[in-house]
């Protein structure tokens, strides 16, 4: 979007208080998908404008947050601190106030931090209208909720007349079903003149940005609306808005994987972090969980009740039912996790296979090995985390505890029920456990007496 024309500055607000949300966490970092609802604001900005145009307005106590460090450490833009939280306007202000050389023939982009939805395709219809000359141009949308929402006052020709918010509607106005999405754009040159002209703050009252439309048609400025899908628009104040919004995100989420070839047996009972990668023909089986950072490749299948993130599934390799795989992990081509194992900072390598109730942890696990039952990779020693290598063709019997760190060679064997804490070579068969006695039981009662 970044075509022709007018440099555009996009306005993110997200110092509010959040208080309907009843958290100690900021508003606009609680997650939808597994990321931070301010994340989509940010990434949408990216979209829209260079970083240098980009201003973020927040309040000092975000600032603290590590979720909102990571955000930091993603994207590029402009930090603006509003010092007490007087209003949307009053947020509008304090950017004007730090950048005092906004071209004012450029165009301004307002999004909310806590407005998570909305598309670019929503973004360039207001930018069309500014283009034909518009000075603001509003998102709106129609509900036949609009409790808490400001109702949109138009003329026959679809001008906006002004905002009216919630605390200040009439018996006539409650029932306007046209609401204000907060999104907006106007000409820089309108902003400054509202915002100049309205800077007193009177005791006990927000200075609310959504009067600028009353303000431009008193002032013989252009206003229009375009009016937008509620599900792109609607702000996540609570947490029953922020369920709503999940499950908006969650079928857009679907959708993305159906149109990639992926099969989804019952999509709604399982949950999709937003980033997830899938390739054709993936099967996800009902009940799975796909955490941030998962990429399932080609023919690979999720059964039931996983519990996944962080890792690569490689092609036609198979995961669960009940396995829990964690972050840094690879599971090769066609390596199959079975049922109860859990797997974390690992590498299970071709054809290797791991099919019950074993804990893999920071292990090198090389091709066709497989994993006995109930094998346990004791990688922590109390102090630190340590790796164990499991060379190619190797087989770790049933019931074994490795204790890393450990080097099984090539084609080794580990007997069944053993306690590993020497390196094995190549070609051996390692048996660590006591003997078998069979002892006959009348001797045994007798030497008891
Ligand atoms: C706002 C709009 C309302 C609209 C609704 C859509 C105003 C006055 N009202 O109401 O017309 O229908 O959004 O969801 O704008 N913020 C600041 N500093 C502040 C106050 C708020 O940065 O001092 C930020 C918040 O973090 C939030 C956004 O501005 O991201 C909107 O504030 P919020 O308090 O949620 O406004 P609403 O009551 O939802
Ligand atoms: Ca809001």
């Amino acid at each position: 979007m970044q075509d022709n024309s007018q440099p555009i500055t996009v306005i993110i607000l997200a110092a509010g208080n959040g208080k309907r949300m009843n958290s100690t966490l900021p508003k606009v970092l609680h997650t939808i998908g597994l990321r931070p609802m301010l994340q989509y604001s940010l990434q949408l900005s990216t979209e829209v404008t260079t970083s240098i145009n980009i201003k973020l307005v927040v309040n000092s106590l975000i600032k603290n947050e590590k979720a909102y460090q990571d955000l930091k450490n993603s994207f590029a833009f402009e930090e603006i601190v509003q010092k007490e939280q007087l209003g949307t306007g009053d947020a509008i202000k304090s950017v004007l106030l730090a950048n005092d050389d906004i071209d004012i023939q450029s165009d301004i982009l307002v999004l909310y931090g806590d407005t998570p939805l909305i598309s670019l395709c929503n973004i360039e219809n207001m930018k069309k209208l500014l283009q034909e000359g518009r000075d603001l141009c509003l998102s709106a949308f129609i509900t036949t909720e609009p409790q808490g929402y400001g109702r949109v006052i138009t003329d026959k020709s679809n001008s906006v007349l002004s905002i009216v918010e919630e605390d200040n509607t009439d018996a006539h106005t409650k029932k306007i079903q046209l609401c204000n999405s907060g999104i907006m754009m106007m000409k820089a040159s309108l902003l400054e003149n509202f915002i100049s002209k309205n800077h007193t703050i009177k005791v006990n009252k927000e200075f609310y940005l959504t009067d600028i439309a009353a303000f431009a048609k008193k002032n013989g400025y252009s206003t229009s609306y375009v009016e937008t899908p509620k599900e792109n628009v609607m702000g996540v104040n609570t947490r029953p808005e922020l369920v709503l919004a999940e499950n908006i995100i969650q079928k857009r989420i679907q959708n993305r994987l159906l149109s990639c070839g992926v099969t989804l047996i019952t999509p709604d009972t399982s949950y999709f972090a937003y980033d997830i990668k899938a390739e054709q023909d993936v099967t996800i089986y009902p009940h799975v969980f796909i955490g941030p950072g998962t990429v399932l490749k080609q023919n690979s299948l999720i059964y039931s009740f996983s519990h996944i993130q962080g890792c690569i599934i490689s092609a036609n390799a198979s995961i669960g039912p009940y396995a829990r795989i964690r972050p840094n992990t690879l599971v090769a081509q066609n390596a199959k996790i079975g049922n109860f194992v859990e797997i974390k900072n690992s590498v299970i390598s071709k054809n290797s296979k791991i099919s019950h109730m074993s804990y893999v942890g920071d292990v090198r696990i090389g091709e066709n090995v497989n994993i006995g039952a109930g094998t346990i990779f004791c990688n922590y020693d109390g102090n630190k985390k340590n790796t164990s290598h499991v060379k190619s063709g190797s087989f770790i019997g049933a019931n074994s505890t490795i204790i890393s760190p450990v080097v099984i060679e090539e084609n080794a064997t580990v007997a069944a029920g053993s306690v590993i804490n020497m390196n094995v070579e190549k070609d051996s068969l390692a048996i660590a456990r006591s003997k078998q006695k069979n002892l006959s039981k009348k001797s045994i009662i007798k030497n008891k007496c």
